[in-house]
C-alpha cells in the first residue's frame, strides 16, 4: 500500500515536520542533544581545527583530504574566482535596485552561459561545477558588497585564503589575520545543515534532473526568507530597533504579546541550544575587547534577549537561540553590512547544497509529495453568458 494514498486519512505532516524523505551520510543534526556532525566530525572539532576550504572538501568528497589532495583542491578553488565580465554588468545593473540576495541569485543563474560544460551531468563535471560555484559565490558576493558601497570592483587575490580574499575583494584592503579567522569560522559553522529548507529546495529542483546551476539557484532563492537564512539580517534589525540594552526586555515582552517571532530563536529540529550559536556566542565574547561601542551594545542586547527568551520559552517551549542570534554582531565586528549577511550565509552553504545534490543524484528519485484535496468535485460548467 503506498503511504498517503488513503484519501480518507491522508495523515498530513504540516511543513513535512518529522518526515524522513531520504538517507544521507553528509551531516547529522541531533535536535535533542544539540549536536551537529559533518561527515562524522563534530562541529566543535571542525571549528577548532579545520578551515572552510578543508570543510568544503570534506562535505563534497566525504573525507578529510591528504595534503596533496588539499593543495590540488585549494588551487582549483583559487583558480575559479574570476567573475565573467557580463556578470559584473548584472551586479552593476541590479545593485541598489534589488536586495543583494536577488542580485546574487540572478548572477548565479547566469553562470551557465559562461561554462561550456554547464549541462554535462557526469559526477566529475558536477564536482568541477561545485568547486567553481564555491569559489564564485565568494567573489560574486564580495563584488555585490563592493558595489553596494559604490566602489570599484576589486579583482581576486590568488595568494589569499577564501575568507581573506572575500574580505579583500569587499573592502579593497587585506584583512587582519584575526578578521580572516573569524570569517573562516563563520563559513565553517554555516556550511551544512542536513535537509533545511534551502537544501531541500535544491534537491527538489535537482530531482527533476535539472542541472546543478538550476538546483543551486533554487537553493539561493529559498535561503532568502526571514524564517530561514534571512533571520540573521532580521535579528540584527530587531537589535537595532531595541536600540539600548535597557529596552530589551520590554521590546521582547511586547513582541511576544503580539505573537511576533523573535528572530534568532527557535528551530524546526533543535529543541535545545543550537551548538553553532554556542560557538558564535563565545567568539563574540572573545571579540568584545577589540570591538567598537556599537558591537558591544549589540552584544549586550543579544545576551539580554538570550537570557529572557531562555527563561520564558526555552525550557517550556523548546525555543532556544539558533545560529542567527549572535551572527549579526560578529559580522558587524568585521565590517559586513546587514543586507550582506544572508548572501554570506549562501557563501557558506554552497558546499552543503552541492554535497547533497551530488549524493542525491547517486540514487535520484523525483521528489513529488501529495496534498489532500479538500475542494468540491464535478461542478456543472455554466457558460460565461449565463453566469450571474
Ligand atoms: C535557520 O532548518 C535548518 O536547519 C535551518 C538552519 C540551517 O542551518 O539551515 O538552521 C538555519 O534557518 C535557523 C532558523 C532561523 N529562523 C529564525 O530565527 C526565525 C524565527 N524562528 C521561527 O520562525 C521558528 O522557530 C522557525 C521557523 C525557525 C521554526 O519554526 P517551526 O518549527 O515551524 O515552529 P512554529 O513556527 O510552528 O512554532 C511553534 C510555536 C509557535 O507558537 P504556537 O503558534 O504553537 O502558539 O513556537 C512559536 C510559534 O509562534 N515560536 C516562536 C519562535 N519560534 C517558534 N515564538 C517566538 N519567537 C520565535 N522565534
Amino acid at each position: 500500500m503506498i503511504v498517503g494514498m488513503d484519501k480518507s486519512d491522508p495523515g498530513i505532516a504540516q511543513g513535512l515536520q518529522g518526515v524522513y524523505f531520504t538517507e544521507s551520510k553528509i551531516s547529522d543534526v541531533d535536535g535533542v542533544n544539540g549536536k551537529l556532525y559533518y561527515r562524522g566530525y563534530s562541529i566543535e572539532s571542525l571549528a577548532k581545527n579545520s578551515t572552510f576550504e578543508e570543510v568544503c572538501y570534506l562535505l563534497v568528497e566525504g573525507k578529510l583530504p591528504s595534503r596533496r589532495e588539499f593543495l590540488g583542491f585549494d588551487r582549483q578553488l583559487r583558480s575559479e574566482r574570476q567573475i565573467p565580465k557580463p556578470i559584473l554588468g548584472i551586479i552593476d545593473e541590479m545593485t541598489g535596485r534589488a536586495h543583494p540576495m536577488d542580485v546574487l541569485r540572478t548572477a548565479i543563474s547566469a553562470l551557465p552561459a559562461y561554462d561550456k560544460d554547464a549541462y554535462v551531468e557526469t559526477r566529475e563535471e558536477n564536482l568541477r561545477k561545485s568547486i567553481s560555484l564555491i569559489s564564485k559565490f565568494g567573489s560574486i558576493t564580495a563584488a555585490i558588497g563592493r558595489r553596494m558601497s559604490a566602489k570599484k570592483y576589486v579583482r581576486p587575490d590568488q595568494s589569499l585564503s577564501h575568507a581573506a580574499n572575500f574580505l579583500y575583494m569587499l573592502n579593497g584592503k587585506k584583512p587582519t589575520e584575526k578578521q580572516a579567522k573569524v570569517l573562516d569560522l563563520m563559513l565553517i559553522l554555516h556550511a551544512e545543515h542536513s535537509s533545511n529548507a534551502s537544501t531541500f529546495s535544491t534537491l527538489v529542483t535537482g530531482s527533476t534532473l535539472a542541472d546543478l546551476y538550476a538546483a543551486i539557484t533554487a537553493g539561493v532563492a529559498t535561503l532568502k526568507g526571514p524564517l530561514h537564512g534571512g533571520a540573521d539580517e532580521a535579528a540584527l534589525k530587531m537589535m537595532r530597533e531595541i536600540g539600548e540594552p535597557e529596552n530589551t526586555e520590554r521590546y521582547i515582552e511586547d513582541a511576544l504579546g503580539k505573537r511576533e517571532k523573535i528572530m534568532g530563536f527557535g528551530h524546526r529540529v533543535y529543541k535545545t541550544y543550537d551548538p553553532r550559536a554556542r560557538i558564535i556566542r563565545s567568539t563574540l565574547e572573545e571579540l568584545q575587547k577589540s570591538s567598537s561601542p556599537e558591537v558591544r551594545k549589540l552584544t549586550e542586547i543579544a545576551l539580554r534577549e538570550e537570557k529572557m527568551m531562555i527563561e520564558k520559552l526555552g525550557k517550556s517551549r523548546g525555543i532556544w537561540p539558533n545560529v542567527d542570534l549572535f551572527s549579526g554582531p560578529v559580522y558587524t565586528s568585521i565590517g559586513i553590512a546587514p543586507d550582506l549577511f544572508t548572501p554570506l550565509f549562501a557563501v557558506s552553504r554552497i558546499p552543503g547544497w552541492c554535497a547533497h545534490m551530488l549524493e542525491y543524484w547517486e540514487h535520484d528519485r523525483l521528489l513529488r509529495p501529495l496534498e489532500s484535496y479538500t475542494g468540491p468535485l464535478d461542478i456543472r460548467y455554466v457558460p460565461i453568458g449565463k453566469r450571474s
